[in-house]
């Protein structure tokens, strides 16, 4: 059974089943909609019903087919036997798919609630018993709703929230079923379903090593790398470099044969092109040679459901090993619904267990001043480490600094080093000492402001 409200799809999700069988013949029972505007709601979505045979039992199909029975409630003109229609058309059999489209309808073509029941569970069990499955839709909250629902082996329901169309599993005798409400799209080429991430069904094994930069004294700083399958959140302001380092880190992993991808929220691609390319990191090569993608994702272009499902995608299907977002922010903006803390939480998990280092980028409001935030998505407890990159005025000169706040595997070095953006590429100095007040936003070099 396929229970929904009006427009949330069902008929759509039963062309699709008629289609899907196309080697054999099917048959569609129409009962709301006429079978020629079915037909052709289906040449729209691009599903051939060339192999499919139609009983129409739609009210116009019922007044046109003779009788002028206006005045008579219809089973009083023409007790309908669906069975016999059925093997009219199929002598040999019912064919393996039927579908019934809606059979809540059917209520108003026999007399009570007892003869509906009577009449649906023989035709069924008739059905079935000759080794047809049969998807039947009916009208969520239709008097027949409730007795359907008792007659299906599987319950799928379709709903319309303001976030978007979903599909949930309510039961399906005999099997598992991904629990849980599934992000679904109509569109020109029909229905998509995306399947909820569940980060625990998803494992590969992998070794954890280090993975450098390529900026040895980087290297040195992180303690050899960042852990292949972990979670680096890059904190910092505006325009410190954030993207940049991480996408040195994505180079890196180029000389090394693997694929990364960046999903920029905020930037375009033009924009990070230039800005790469200018010291250094040759993206166009990168992209072309496909060791890197970068994919722009508009405000409000997916639901979570959908994003992961592309990020699935690029790990499962293309072989993706570091997975950038750019930003946290973005993401919060591009992706429809709330709790993105959740969304960002099980997204992580998942890469991590299919072993792929996940790169954060994280925008702190503040330019100098204020007090440390790593994030404002109560994201910061999933990070296995973070790199705050900060500016520091030193002698009225901005400067940029680069320090490792947390690493949860190996050690790493706590101090502060330069971090600069040159036109040759990315330079970390010797480490700083005698800085203060840097996790305040505001380092500046001890002594210095004493009032001495
Ligand atoms: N090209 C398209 N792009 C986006 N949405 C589409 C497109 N074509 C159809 N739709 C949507 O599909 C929905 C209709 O789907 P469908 O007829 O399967 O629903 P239903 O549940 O069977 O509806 P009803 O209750 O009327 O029987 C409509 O809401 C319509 O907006
Ligand atoms: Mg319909």
């Amino acid at each position: 059974m396929i229970s929904g409200g009006p427009g949330t799809g069902k008929t759509t999700l039963g062309l699709h089943f008629l289609a899907a069988g196309s080697d054999s013949p099917a048959l569609l029972i129409s009962m709301g909609e006429a079978e020629r505007n079915i037909r052709s709601d289906a040449a729209a979505i691009g599903l051939d019903l060339d192999h499919v045979k139609a009983i129409d039992l739609s009210p116009g199909a019922q007044a046109s087919s003779g009788a002028a029975y206006t005045l008579l409630e219809p089973w009083e003109a023409e007790p309908t036997d669906i069975r016999a229609r059925v093997d009219e058309i199929f002598p040999h059999g019912p064919p393996a798919r039927v579908f019934i489209d809606a059979l809540s309808q059917y209520r108003h073509l026999v007399p009570d609630a007892f003869q509906f029941r009577k009449q649906v569970m023989s035709l069924l069990e008739y059905l079935t018993r000759s080794g047809s499955t049969v998807l039947y839709t009916a009208e969520l909250g239709s008097a027949a709703d409730e007795d359907l629902q008792y007659l299906g082996d599987g319950i799928l329901r379709l709903d319309w929230a303001p976030t978007g169309r979903t599909l949930s599993v309510v039961k399906f005798r005999g099997s598992a079923f991904a629990e849980g409400r599934h992000t679904v799209r109509l569109t020109g080429r029909g229905m998509q379903v995306f399947e909820r991430l569940v980060p625990s069904d998803h494992t590969q094994a992998f070794r954890s090593v280090p993975l450098p930069s390529g900026v040895p004294e980087l290297d040195t700083l992180t303690g050899g790398g960042l852990e292949r399958g972990t979670v680096t959140v890059i904190s910092g302001p505006t325009g410190v470099g954030k993207s940049t380092l991480g996408v040195q880190f994505m180079r890196e992993a180029a000389r090394r044969d693997e694929r990364s991808v960046v999903f920029s929220f905020e930037e375009k691609l033009a924009t990070l092109r230039h800005r790469c390319e200018q010291i250094g990191i040759p993206l166009t090569e990168l992209i072309a040679s496909d060791s890197l993608a970068v994919e722009e994702v508009e405000a409000l272009q997916y639901t979570p459901d959908e994003f992961a499902w592309k990020v699935r995608v690029e790990v499962e299907d293309r072989g993706a090993r570091m997975v950038m977002l750019d930003s946290l922010a973005g993401f919060r903006q591009s992706i429809q619904g709330d709790d993105v803390a959740r969304h960002v939480h099980a997204l992580c998990r998942y890469l991590s267990n299919m072993g792929v280092t996940v790169l954060l980028i994280n925008e702190v409001g503040t330019i100098a001043g204020g007090e440390l935030r790593v994030s404002d998505y109560g994201i910061s407890y999933l990070a296995d480490a973070v790199l705050l990159l900060r500016y520091l005025e030193l002698d009225g000169e901005l400067r940029k600094t680069i320090g490792v706040l947390k690493k949860r595997t190996g050690d790493f070095e706590k101090t502060l080093r330069e971090f600069e953006i040159t036109s040759t590429g990315l330079r970390v100095g010797e480490p700083l000492h005698g800085l203060r007040g840097v996790l305040r936003g505001v380092p500046e070099m001890a002594g210095e402001s004493d009032g001495r």
